[in-house]
Order: structure tokens, then sequence, then C-alpha cells
């Protein structure tokens, strides 16, 4: 079994029509670059999560959400901005698991009108409580000149160095983390 480190890439937008796809595939060619890890997308809308306590529990994705993110070292979040924070989609799929998050980093990739900059905050105080360390660098992608007509993706240039310092850092915090789990 290989020890790689493994970084989820979790969409973070479930929606009919949701762009989020095409943002996250963009991040993993990008860090297919970046040898020492190996990167996975992570969609939500595959473990077909209930609203939380809206049901016993025993829904079969409910736990292999959990199994999933328990496999991971690290992750990098693709953030969409709804009403000023992140997705009610991706919150609930947060709220889903505790100790899967614990003592991981991650770096939040987001998009919108202002570059999703602050659902993207209030992501950061969410990962706090769930001891999530969150690198600084955050690239930010804006609805109006990074996608046509809002729908299609076409990222400037620009953002590649962010991204790929922020999956330096990510990267770096997931190798250091990794070392104060339990095996
Ligand atoms: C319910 C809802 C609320 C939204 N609120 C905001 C917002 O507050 N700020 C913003 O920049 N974009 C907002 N948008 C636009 C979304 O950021 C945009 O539709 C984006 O493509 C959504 O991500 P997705 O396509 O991955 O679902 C909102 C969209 C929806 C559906």
């Amino acid at each position: 079994m290989s020890d790689k480190l493994k970084i989820g890439i979790i969409l973070g937008s479930t929606r009919e029509g949701r762009v989020s796809p095409q943002v996250g595939n963009w991040v993993k060619d990008i860090a297919s670059e970046h040898k020492e890890a190996a990167f996975e997308i992570i969609d939500i809308a595959d473990y077909h999560l209930p609203f939380l306590g809206t049901t016993d529990g025993s829904e079969p994705g409910i736990a292999k959400w959990n199994e999933k993110l328990n496999e991971m070292d690290g992750f990098v979040f693709i953030v969409s901005e709804y009403n000023h924070s992140i997705s009610g989609a991706l919150k609930n799929a947060i709220d889903f698991a505790r100790e899967a998050w614990q003592n991981k980093a991650a770096g939040i990739v987001s998009y919108g009108s202002t570059g999703g900059a602050r659902a993207a905050e209030h992501l950061r105080t969410i990962m706090g409580e769930l001891m999530i360390a969150d690198v600084r660098t955050h690239p930010t992608l804006s609805l109006f000149t990074d996608f046509e007509q809002f729908t299609t993706f076409k990222p400037a240039d620009l953002h590649l160095d962010n991204i790929n310092l922020m999956l330096t850092q990510v990267i770096s915090w997931s190798t250091a983390l990794k070392t104060i789990r339990q095996p």
C-alpha cells in the first residue's frame, strides 16, 4: 500500500448546472504536477447525504462519506458563494463528520462575484472549530472574468501561481499534521 499523501479536492456545490466540477478538475490537473501527493475529486453529490438530523443516520452514504474523508491527509475545498457564505450542501456535508476532519490541512479555491471571498472567510471560521489547519494562500476566481456567461470556466493565467503556492502549503502542512494523528 502506498503511503503517499492523499489530498481530496471537495466539490462544494451540488445544484443542477453547477460549475464546481469544472473548477475542481482544473485544480486537479494543476495538482497532478505536485508528485508528493495523490489528488482526487470528492463530490458531495455522490454520497446522497440527507439533511442532518432528519433521518436515523443509517443511509450508507453517511458512512461512506466519513470513510472517504478518513482516507485523506488534507483537502482543497472548491467553494462557491451562496448568499455571502458557503452552500448549504457543503455545510451539511461538513457537519456529517468530525474526527475525519481533525488535524488535517486545507486550502480554499473560491469563486463568485467577488471571488467567493466572503464564503471562504466563513469556511475558515468553520474549519477552526473542526481543527482543520487552513493555509494562507487562497485563489479567488471571478464569475465575471474567469467564466464566460457565468457558466463556462476560462480561468485567467494569473491564478496559476496562487494555485501552485496554495497546493505547496497544503502538502507541507498535511505532511506535518500526519505526524500527530493516530495511525
Ligand atoms: C442561492 C444562491 C445564492 C447566491 N449568492 C451569491 C452571493 O451571495 N455572492 C456571489 O458572489 N454569488 C452568489 N450566487 C452566485 C453563485 O456564486 C454562482 O451561481 C455559482 O456558479 C454557484 O456555484 P455552483 O455553480 O458551483 O453551484 C448565488 C447563487 C445561488 C444559487
